[in-house]
């Protein structure tokens, strides 16, 4: 390659409302269940990729929300220098890269912004070396990155992370472990208001607790419950039923972090205001107000609604004591080239 090229791509945070958790195959990324989540429309990641012939090593600088950009080091550099690795061997050339990324949201809001930024990563990469990759391409090419959920903040709107069908082969299901659009954005008005109840608690990444999932004794029924779990989640999204996707969603997310509880070791993400959330919304509904909890690994509580009760949701949680501060996103679209 001896001429400079360059992308820029904007891709939005997303939140599951069933979850990834556990990896069969951590190199591949190949999780044992399907995922279901929403695109964020205001918790974004603006990445430019510029492959450049001048260059004698990878160049990665992050600009977290508020703050200059950094030059990034240790293991968050490696995870991007790998995942440029990938596009590069892809496309047959070896060009070094410098990356600048940039988060619309504060990183220690409990939202993963490992998402938005594989997948921002990668499409500007592929884009900026011209690769051929249609949509289910690139959701596999991001997923390989590390960050498995950042395969579903590629396609728009409500999205499935699938696994294929029959038992588990590695090779196989890299080709065919892939995320696609259930519907875009403006199919369903929801609104997930973000409640922080612990700014100084940063998402770490959830690598090493993937690999401890399956020492929990309550894993395997975990799992058995997904496959009727996804089901009931597509069919609440293609009928707009907020009720039965809530449900669907909470006993999720309550499995999920049982699962932690009691793996070996064990994680215990919540904390006093984690609980006080759930018991507020949970007595919000019974007061006729339909909001949802749902909860990734961390103590900060996502609470979903309908758009229209957005602003209700969110002067409620921010009249609790527990919580420090709430951002509020609707549906949002899924990654997208910009420059
Ligand atoms: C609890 O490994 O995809 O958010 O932890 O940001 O690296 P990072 O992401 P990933 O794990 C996601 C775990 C989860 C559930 C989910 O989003 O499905």
């Amino acid at each position: 390659m001896s001429t400079i090229r360059s992308a820029t791509a904007v891709a939005p945070a997303n939140i599951a409302f069933i979850k990834y958790w556990g990896v069969q195959d951590a190199a591949r990324t190949l999780p044992f269940n399907g995922s279901i989540s929403l695109n964020l429309d205001s918790c974004l990641t603006t990445t430019t990729v510029t492959f450049d012939p001048e260059l004698r090593d990878d160049e990665v600088t992050i600009a977290l929300y508020g703050r200059a950009a950094e030059a990034a080091s240790g293991r968050p550099r490696e995870r991007v220098v790998a995942q440029l690795g990938r596009l590069r061997a892809l496309a047959g050339v070896a060009t070094c890269a410098r990356v600048d990324s940039a988060n619309t949201f504060p990183s220690d809001a409990g939202i993963a912004s490992s998402a938005a930024a594989f997948a921002a990563l990668t499409l500007a990469g592929a884009t900026a070396l011209g690769l051929d990759l249609d949509e289910r391409q690139l959701t596999v090419l991001t997923r390989r990155g590390g960050s498995g959920s950042a395969c579903r903040s590629i396609p728009t709107g409500y999205v499935e992370w699938r696994i294929p069908e029959g038992p588990f082969d590695a090779a196989r299901w890299d080709e065919e472990s892939y995320a696609v659009s259930l519907a875009p954005p403006e199919h369903w008005a929801l609104a997930d208001v973000v409640a922080v109840v612990d700014a100084g608690a940063k998402k770490i990444g959830s690598a090493e607790n993937h690999q401890l999932a399956a020492t929990s004794a309550y894993f395997p029924a975990r799992l058995a419950e997904i496959p009727a779990r996804l089901a009931a989640a597509r069919d609440a999204i293609a009928r707009r039923d907020l009720e039965l996707l809530g449900a669907t969603m909470e006993a999720d997310a309550v499995s999920m972090h049982a699962v932690c509880m009691t793996s070996s070791p064990p994680s215990f993400y919540w904390n006093a205001g984690t609980l006080e959330i759930i018991h507020a919304v949970r007595a919000w509904r019974e007061g006729g107000l339909a909001a949802y909890f749902t909860i990734d690994a961390g103590p900060n509580v996502h609470v979903i609604c309908a758009d229209g009760d957005r602003d209700e949701v969110a002067r409620r949680l921010g009249a609790l004591p527990g919580v420090q501060f709430t951002i509020a996103n609707g549906a949002g679209a899924g990654a997208r080239v910009v420059g």
